[in-house]
């Protein structure tokens, strides 16, 4: 008989995973090569350039004050109201900061937020692929069931047949992400027009990913974001999401933003309450503070622009076939004059053997659909991505 005093072994229990799929990610992968090889790291997106320094010594100042305690559940009013007043000023919805905007932990957290909010076992997701690695993953845990739709290969615009095609009763959400990543389209009015119709007659809920809202280019071609907000029929079904860290440069920050009308703002809250909570204390009172000049969100359409001028222009020189860059801060080319290796392939001979990080666009698809696609992330400073054309003139 074993002896209550003798101490057994430690056992950790084995696990069945609620994942199976999920391993490392892509990104992960290419920055850890990126590193190992010195390779200049134009896979993950994010700036290699700091933040504006009154940014900085915003939240620096809201620290000193003692503004360190927990926040209001739905984020500090100050940036609430912020955020509202921005929204009211570009896209031209009132949204209140009491019952329809909530402060969250950057865009991840509030999209698997939403996800667990409103997706029940066994509801139907669209997703339309290529698309962002979180959402998947997000739907499966909520026990959803993903129904991918494929973007148009090649110009990467929606496929509202096929939209339509995969709308079925069991349909809860779909998941839009414009300016979009990876292909750095931006979605038309009369595209947003078009989602609208068809949604008209549904009770299908819009998760708007709009993390790159900030990030559109060729406004003097007439370009402008066309949020969900703009539009009265996707607003009244739609979450929108946005995040500071991609407008201000401070990705590690991870604060961002949900605005939805106030009933589906109640459910989320629901969620978000025993998520995480609260966000951030003093970096919400520093961005409230920063967001009093709008100068920083309208200039950056024309700092990324002009990063993006850059490097089109030195990969013209290249036998890259360039896509268009709509938006964000992604540039794709077509690989196919240039190598016969499938995209994961190059991207690691690449990293490897011409000291550039790429991701494969097959990374943001469920089956690993290759297309001879490879993103770029230009957010680097101009001397970073001289130094990556420099390499790349070799091909
Ligand atoms: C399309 C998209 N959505 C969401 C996110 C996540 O944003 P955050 O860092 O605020 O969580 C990203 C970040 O890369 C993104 O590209």
């Amino acid at each position: 008989m074993a002896d209550v005093f003798t101490i057994p072994p430690a056992r950790t229990p084995a696990l069945t995973s609620r994942l199976p799929r999920v391993g490392t990610t892509i990104f992960t992968v290419m920055s850890a090569l990126a590193a190992e090889k010195n390779a200049v790291n134009l896979g993950q997106g994010f700036p290699d350039f700091d933040c504006d320094p009154q940014l900085v010594d915003a939240v620096t100042g809201a620290m000193q004050r003692g503004l360190n305690q927990y926040p209001p559940m739905a984020g500090v009013p100050v940036l609430r109201e912020a955020v509202s007043a921005k929204l009211a000023a570009l896209y031209g919805r009132n949204y209140d900061p009491g019952s329809e905007i909530t402060i969250t932990a950057g865009a991840t957290q509030a999209i698997l937020t939403i996800i667990l909010a409103v997706v029940h076992p066994g509801d139907e997701v669209i997703v339309l692929e290529p698309c962002y690695d979180s959402y998947v993953p997000n739907i499966e845990l909520a026990g959803g069931t993903v129904v991918r739709v494929p973007l148009t290969p090649g110009t990467f615009r929606p496929d509202f047949a096929k939209i339509r095609a995969a709308l079925s009763p069991r349909t809860r959400a779909i998941i839009v992400n414009s300016p979009h990543n990876p292909s750095a389209t931006v979605w038309t009015e009369a595209e947003m027009l078009t989602l609208q119709s068809i949604l008209a007659p549904t009770d299908v809920l819009l998760i708007s990913d709009e993390v790159y809202e900030h990030m559109v280019f060729d406004a003097a071609q007439g370009q402008f974001h066309q949020s969900a907000a703009r539009f009265a029929g996707l607003a009244a079904r739609a979450f929108i999401v946005s995040s500071f860290g991609k407008t201000y440069h401070v990705t590690g920050w991870k604060v961002g933003y949900v605005a939805a009308p106030g009933s589906l703002t109640a459910e989320f809250r629901k969620v978000h309450q025993f998520n995480v909570f609260t966000v951030n204390t003093p970096v919400q009172h520093g961005l409230a503070a920063y967001m009093a000049s709008d100068r920083p969100y309208l200039d950056l359409p024309a700092f990324y622009q002009q990063k993006r001028d850059l490097f089109r222009a030195g990969l013209e020189n290249t036998r890259f076939r360039l896509l268009p860059s709509e938006g964000s801060y992604f540039q794709c080319v077509d690989i196919s004059d240039v190598s016969d290796l499938g995209e994961a392939d190059f991207c690691q001979w690449l990293t490897t053997d011409i000291g550039v990080a790429a991701i494969p666009m097959s990374a943001f698809y469920g089956d690993g659909f290759d297309q001879h696609v490879v993103r770029f992330c230009f957010a680097k400073k101009d001397e970073t991505l001289h130094l990556a054309l420099s390499r790349l003139a070799r091909l």
